[in-house]
């Protein structure tokens, strides 16, 4: 791989010991950071990028989001914006369509999808199964994922499918379903919710795909205060996400522990929701990471940077606070240190955004503020 020298850089933010630093320079060899400088003594490369004085930072982790998906669920987005309510209960509506899909047609939405992604400077990206809930559609949903990122989510337990005893069902998803997914994934994942799965029900999900030899992750106290958060916590899972309705335990919980509190603002946008307590667990001492949440129900956008505006506008998050959530909370909440940071040694992943800071994400928000995007140092997306 031929090294690379990114000169011109008006604002570098780089989540590590540099700091943020104005009118920078940067080295990529082999694909991660090499050097990290001001505009002085440039260092000889083989290839030059002069991004003429745009911000530079690293490139977005989305540490969670349900890619593999057939169909649309507009009517039902119109029908809350007109008062419904937002239940969960439109999941069986996808699991259809996805069971009827072709491999094919399932690959294309998951490209189309990460395409988007790493258009607005996505560089790492989770995508759980959960809209097959069977054996066969579980694993052919993590086996199309797995064709686009490592780091894939077995979601088997997602909600009980139609005409399915509970209990039965949780049996199949911790035996032949986990068997068939686990070889796809890296992750696992339980929607633990009134509705969906109770603690019980969760923790056996849980333990059985840890046992497999997959890491945990939770959608926790999503639709109500429930105990996905304490439970996440028990398991020291990775994250819990969502964390809509906290109790005080609930985000002293966290705060004590090393899972990460994974907020996902497009949800509470798509649904007309409260959005959860950033201030509270930030100042706490919580640790906490930003997503999509992309989805065809609750949360159908694949813009980091919208989800930082939302941060930044409605849970009061600083845009500093936001970007470190989008990027090194991200990469917190897949366990990578060497993502959602532009350290020397760290993997050049970074985006050159159209603007002079960072801070135009939330300043600008909706406009494509995206210029380039490098993932390895290589161009994943060019103007
Ligand atoms: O994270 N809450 C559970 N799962 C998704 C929503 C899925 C859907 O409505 O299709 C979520 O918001
Ligand atoms: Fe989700």
């Amino acid at each position: 791989m031929r090294s690379l020298l990114i000169t011109n850089i008006g604002e570098l933010t780089t989540h590590g010991p540099q700091g943020t630093v104005q009118h920078a320079a940067m080295v990529v060899d082999e694909g991660r950071v090499a050097w990290i400088g001001g505009a002085g003594h440039l260092p000889m490369t083989d290839e030059r990028l002069d991004v003429e004085g745009r911000a530079v930072i690293p490139g977005f982790v989305d540490s969670h989001a349900h890619l593999v998906f057939a169909g649309s669920r507009a009517a039902e987005f119109a029908a809350r914006m007109a008062g419904q309510p937002y239940t969960g209960g439109g999941i069986r509506t996808t699991v259809s369509a996805t069971r009827a899909a072709s491999d094919e047609t399932l690959r294309a939405n998951t490209a189309r999808l990460v395409g988007e992604a790493r258009r607005q400077g996505t560089t790492t990206l989770e995508i759980k199964s959960g809209y097959g809930l069977t054996v066969a559609d579980e694993e052919r949903s993590l086996r199309i994922a797995a064709e686009f990122t490592t780091e894939t989510t077995f979601l088997g337990a997602h909600v009980v499918p139609a005409d399915t005893d509970p209990d039965e069902y949780v049996r199949l998803v911790c035996g032949d379903m986990l068997k068939a997914a686990a070889p796809y994934a890296r992750w696992v994942d339980v929607f633990c919710e009134r509705g969906a799965f109770d603690a019980e029900q969760a923790r056996t999900v849980l333990r059985a795909g840890i046992d497999a030899g997959l890491r945990a992750r939770v959608h926790a106290n999503q639709l109500a205060q429930g105990p996905g958060v304490q439970l996440a916590v028990e398991l020291g899972a990775a994250s819990a996400d969502h964390c809509t309705h906290l109790s005080d335990a609930d985000v002293k919980a966290l705060a004590d522990s090393g899972t990460v509190a994974t907020l996902l603002p497009g949800a509470e946008f798509s649904t007309r929701s409260p959005y959860p307590d950033a201030r509270a667990l930030l100042d706490a001492g919580a640790t906490v990471a930003l997503a999509t949440d992309c989805n065809p129900g609750s949360s159908y956008t694949t813009s980091m940077p919208f989800c930082i505006a939302l941060a930044v506008r409605e849970m009061r998050m600083t845009p500093a606070e936001a970007l470190w959530a989008a990027t090194a909370g991200g990469a917190e909440a897949l366990r990578d240190n060497e993502i959602g940071h532009l350290s020397v040694g760290a993997r050049a992943d970074l985006a050159v955004l159209d603007a002079p800071s960072f801070l135009h994400l939330a300043y600008r928000p909706g406009v494509p503020l995206v210029h380039t995007v490098l993932r390895n140092g290589e161009p994943l997306c060019t103007p």
